[in-house]
């Protein structure tokens, strides 16, 4: 018979707000992508993710290269953002802008990368190809670290990681490269397997990565409550610290 743990969302909500664990991936700026439709569902969003404990959402629309020019889109994520920030309150949690960058070949000698990065840092947030990665992307990850200084976190890490070789994951670790998955993979099949690698230290980010309120809702509580269970309240000091370091 298989025991499975007793998930206390409760208890989630009261990790995420005790350590200040921010929401690192979310569509939530209106009509840019395929994420919120328009301000209400905006603050619809922003407010479910306040009740589950969460007070710093960073706004991560879909930057793909093929479809836009660095600058379009910035007035656009712009003018998002202002139709939002009229809506705002002070019971909705701070919102810092970002983007989920599509990897692309020559990204790594991008001139507006820095732009593309979590607003007041140098962090980006990037989607990987969903197969098998080149040496040569490889390199261009290490090279956005080094040549630019930019920290890399990889969006939903657990999407790719059954199609890489796993030593790939012990280079890029080394080299400083940070993973997020989606709190909606802990509460599935995987979440025993990525809690205890949320406390092995090789996973260094949550995020919702919710999209609106009915298919693809923030589910953040019970993320952390699955991860509380699985790996213990030490893990919520880790992913703090995190946080900190990189979203402020
Ligand atoms: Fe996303």
């Amino acid at each position: 018979m298989i025991f499975k743990k007793k998930i206390d969302i409760g208890k989630g909500k009261e990790l995420l707000s005790r350590y200040r664990i921010s929401d690192v991936h979310t569509h939530i700026l209106p009509g840019i992508d395929d994420g919120s439709k328009d301000t209400e569902e905006s603050v619809r969003l922003l407010t479910a993710l306040s009740e589950q404990g969460i007070d710093t959402v960073v706004a991560t629309p879909h930057y793909y290269p093929t479809e836009k020019s660095p600058d379009s889109f910035l007035t656009l994520r712009d003018n998002a953002w202002e139709l939002l920030s009229e809506k705002l309150t002070e019971s909705l949690p701070r919102v810092k802008l970002g983007a989920e960058v599509l990897y692309f070949r020559g990204i790594s000698r991008m001139e507006s990368l820095e732009r593309l990065c979590v607003q007041g840092t140098k962090t980006l947030l990037l989607e990987m190809p969903s197969d098998l990665w080149s040496e040569y992307i490889l390199r261009e990850i290490f090279d956005i670290q080094r040549s630019r200084g930019i920290d890399v976190v990889m969006a939903h890490i657990e999407r790719y990681m059954q199609k890489q070789p796993s030593s790939l994951f012990n280079q890029l670790l080394t080299g400083g490269v940070k993973m997020q998955i989606n709190a909606s993979s802990l509460t599935g099949k995987q979440g025993k397997k990525l809690a205890k690698m949320l406390s092995d230290g090789m996973i260094h980010f949550i995020g919702s990565d919710c999209h609106n309120m009915t298919t693809r809702a923030p589910d953040m509580a019970s993320a952390a409550a699955t991860v509380a269970a699985y790996a213990g309240e030490e893990v919520f000091a880790m992913l703090s610290k995190s946080c900190g370091v990189y979203f402020g």
